[in-house]
């Protein structure tokens, strides 16, 4: 039986000191010891996409993370998104394309998004079509949801047309 340890974790550019047992799921750790609920519990499996986060910039199912595989790198979740309470792009896409029915897959599908940007500034309908197909929405907004991510990229585009962003680089600015 393992015990708990003492680590210090990067999360949403802000060091947080937790106790707990190697194997404990990043997702418990964010949702019970540092209340950031964006990320969702759904299968607990790495099945449905509703937990994830990005680990230096790279989406994961934060579910089947375990504590003790995160070291140092940055956790970045949902509610890391937004700078200066200013919505991410593609928040705002989201928000704007009115692409939540009961919204728990959300979390996931916006992580998604933002990691496909993260490293394919440019992406086409395929693109988005297979960052997205391994998430799960049991309410069937797929055309919504496809819609928000399509307004993303055109947004995405605009901020590096004007400069906001350098077209090589892994962030995208509101
Ligand atoms: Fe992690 Fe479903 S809760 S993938």
């Amino acid at each position: 039986m393992t015990r708990p340890v003492s680590v210090s974790l990067n999360v949403n550019d802000a060091i947080w000191h937790v106790d707990a047992k190697p194997e404990t799921p990043l997702l418990y750790i964010l949702r019970n010891d540092l209340s950031l609920n964006g990320p969702k519990y759904g299968c607990g499996l790495g099945e449905c996409g509703a937990c994830a986060v990005l680990v230096d910039d790279r989406p994961v199912r934060s579910c089947t993370v375990p504590l003790a595989a995160v070291g140092t790198r940055r956790v970045t979740t949902l509610e890391g998104l937004a700078v200066s309470g200013t919505l991410h792009p593609v928040q705002r896409a989201f928000i704007e394309e009115a692409a939540a029915q009961c919204g728990y897959c959300l979390n996931g599908m916006i992580i998604a998004v933002v990691g496909l940007l993260q490293r394919n500034p440019d992406p086409d309908e395929n693109d988005i079509r297979e960052a997205l197909r391994h998430h799960l929405c049991r309410c069937g907004t797929h055309m919504e949801i496809l819609a928000a991510a399509r307004r993303a990229v055109t947004y995405a585009g605009a901020a590096r047309d004007a400069g906001l962003i350098p077209a090589d680089t892994m962030e995208v600015s509101p």
